[in-house]
C-alpha cells in the first residue's frame, strides 16, 4: 500500500458493532448462538459491523456492495479464513481449501465437468434415486427423520454421479466414516484450543481411522477406474471420468491420483450435506405453507403427470419449483456464513479493515436484509418470479449469495439447483410429509446450517 493510501486507511473508521465482554469480546455469544449474535449485530449496527473474538477482529457483511468488493473487485486482498483449516486436514488440498495458482489450476481442470450440458445426463440418476426412495416410503406410515432420508438420498446421488458407485448398500461404511470426519471437523473449527489430529486423543484416533477409510475407498475407485481404462473396458460417463480425462490447457498435464482423491472427497463432502439440508428445509417450509406445496404439486402434475420422472427437458417447465428452491436457500442457506481473512489493509463499505481481520459474509443475515428482501422472514417464492417480480426494484447481484460469489463461487451450483428441482416434485407429488404439530424447527449453525433435531415427519401417500 502507498503511504497516501496508508494515511487514508488510518482516517477511516472501524465499523460499529457490539462491544462484547472484557477479554473474550463476543466469543461467548457466538458459542451460545452465532445466528443470534449476527442478526443482532446487523439490526443494531447496520449491514457492515464488527465484533471481536478474544483479540481477533471479525467483520460481518450483510451488504451486497461490500460483499462484491470482498469477493470480486478486491478479492486479491483476501484469502479463505483459518476456519477452513479443519476442512483442509480432512480433505487435503482441494478446490474448497486451496489458494493461489494451485487452486486456479484445479478449478480450470474441474470446471468443464460442471457445465450445465455436462450435468444434463445426471438428471435421470437423480430422479431414479428419488423414485427408489419414494417406493420405499410407500411401504410404511411410521414417523421417520426426513433429514436422515435426504442425507441418504443426496449421498446416493453423489456416489452415482461422481463415481458410478452405489453408496447405499455395503458402502454405508463410507457414510459412517464421513459422519465421524465431519463431526471432528465441526468440533475442530469451533474449538478455542485446537488439538491437532496427531495428538492421540480418543476423538482424534477415531477421526484418523475414518479419514483412512475414506482415503482408501476413494483411492480404490480411482485405481479400479484406471485399471478398467487400461483394459480397454467401457467406462461410465461420470464426474470421475471427466476429471480423469481433464487436461491442463497450457501444459497438457492431468491430475495426479492424490489430487483426484482430494477433489473427489471434496465433492462428496461439499455436494451432499449442503443439498440434503436444503431439501430438508424445503420439506419443512412446504409443510408450513400448504398453498405453496399445492402449487408446486400442481405444477409437477401438469408437466409430469402422476408417474413420469422429470428429464432435463422438463426443468424449464418447472419454474415455480425453481422459485421455491431459491426461496428455501434464501431463508435457510446451508452455507450460512463463509469467511475470508484480510491479507492486507483494506476499506470496505466506507470502513477500515486492518490486515488480519476475519471477514464473514453471511447469507443467513444478508438474505434477511429488508433493503433487498422486504418482510424478510416471510416465505414467499414470488420473490424469485422472474416474470412478475413483486418485491421492489432489481436486487444487486450479491444480495443473494447462497452459493457464494466471485471466482470462488460454488462449482456445484447448477448441480445442486438441478438436483433439488428434480427431487422436490417427485417427493411432493407422491406424499404429504408433515412433522408433528408441536414440532418447531431449531437451527444448528455448524460448518453447514442444519436442522438441530432433524425433521420428524409422517408420510401420507396421495
Ligand atoms: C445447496 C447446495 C450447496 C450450497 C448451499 C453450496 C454453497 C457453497 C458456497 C457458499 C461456496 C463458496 C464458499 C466460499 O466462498 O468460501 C461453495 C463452494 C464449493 N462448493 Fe458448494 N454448495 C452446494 C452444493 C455443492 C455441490 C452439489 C457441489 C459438488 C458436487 C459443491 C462443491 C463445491 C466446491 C468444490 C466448492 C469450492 C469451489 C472453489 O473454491 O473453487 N457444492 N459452495
Amino acid at each position: 500500500m502507498s503511504s497516501a493510501a496508508a494515511n487514508t486507511q488510518r482516517l477511516v473508521a472501524l465499523p460499529p458493532g457490539p462491544s462484547g465482554k472484557p477479554i473474550v469480546g463476543s466469543l461467548l455469544d457466538a458459542w451460545d448462538n452465532p445466528l443470534k449474535l449476527m442478526l443482532r449485530s446487523f439490526s443494531e449496527h447496520g449491514p457492515v459491523s464488527r465484533f471481536k473474538f478474544l483479540w481477533i477482529p471479525y467483520m460481518l457483511i450483510a451488504d451486497a456492495d461490500a460483499a462484491h468488493h470482498v469477493l470480486v473487485s478486491n478479492a486479491k486482498a483476501y484469502q479463505k479464513s483459518p476456519n477452513y483449516d479443519g476442512l483442509k486436514i480432512m480433505l487435503g488440498q482441494g478446490l474448497l481449501t486451496s489458494e493461489g495458482e494451485f487452486w486456479r489450476r484445479q478449478r480450470k481442470l474441474a470446471q468443464p465437468a460442471f457445465h450445465r450440458e455436462k450435468l444434463a445426463g445426471f438428471v435421470d440418476v437423480m430422479a431414479e434415486c428419488a423414485e427408489a426412495m419414494v417406493r420405499e416410503w410407500r411401504a410404511g406410515t411410521e414417523t421417520f427423520d426426513a433429514h436422515r432420508a435426504m442425507m441418504r438420498l443426496t449421498f446416493r446421488v453423489v456416489g452415482k454421479t461422481l463415481l458410478s458407485v452405489d453408496l447405499d448398500g455395503e458402502a454405508r461404511a463410507v457414510g459412517e466414516a464421513l459422519d465421524v470426519a465431519l463431526e471432528w471437523t465441526n468440533d475442530y473449527v469451533e474449538a478455542i484450543v485446537r488439538v491437532p489430529p496427531w495428538v492421540p486423543t480418543a476423538k482424534n484416533r477415531r477421526f484418523l481411522r475414518a479419514k483412512e477409510t475414506l482415503d482408501r475407498l476413494v483411492t480404490k475407485v480411482v485405481v479400479d477406474r484406471r485399471a478398467a481404462m487400461a483394459r480397454g473396458e467401457r467406462v461410465p460417463n461420470d464426474l470421475l471420468q471427466m476429471l480423469l480425462e481433464a487436461r491442463d490447457g497450457d501444459t497438457g498435464e492431468a491430475m495426479s491420483d492424490e489430487q483426484l482423491k482430494n477433489e473427489l472427497l471434496t465433492l462428496v463432502l461439499a455436494g451432499h450435506e449442503t443439498t440434503a439440508n436444503a431439501l430438508t428445509f424445503g420439506l419443512y417450509l412446504l409443510s408450513k405453507h400448504r398453498d405453496v406445496r399445492d402449487k408446486l404439486r400442481a405444477e409437477a402434475r401438469a408437466v409430469l403427470g402422476d408417474e413420469r420422472a422429470p428429464t432435463i427437458a422438463d426443468l424449464p417447465k418447472l419454474p415455480y419449483t425453481l422459485q421455491v428452491v431459491e426461496e428455501v436457500l434464501r431463508l435457510y442457506p446451508p452455507a450460512w456464513c463463509f469467511e475470508r481473512i484480510a491479507i492486507e489493509d483494506d476499506v470496505v463499505g466506507g470502513f477500515r479493515v486492518p490486515k488480519g481481520t476475519i471477514v464473514g459474509i453471511a447469507p443467513f443475515v444478508m438474505h434477511r436484509n429488508p433493503s433487498y428482501f422486504p418482510d424478510p422472514e416471510r416465505f414467499d417464492p414470488e420473490r424469485f418470479n422472474r416474470a412478475a417480480r413483486t418485491d421492489g426494484p432489481e436486487r444487486p447481484k450479491h444480495a443473494y449469495v447462497p452459493f457464494g460469489g466471485g471466482a470462488r463461487t460454488c462449482i456445484g451450483n447448477a448441480f445442486a439447483l438441478m438436483e433439488m428441482q428434480v427431487i422436490l416434485p417427485i417427493l411432493v407429488r407422491a406424499f404429504d410429509l408433515d412433522p408433528p404439530s408441536d414440532f418447531t424447527l431449531e437451527l444448528d449453525p455448524a460448518v453447514t446450517l442444519r436442522p438441530a433435531q432433524g425433521l420428524p415427519v409422517r408420510a401420507t401417500a396421495l
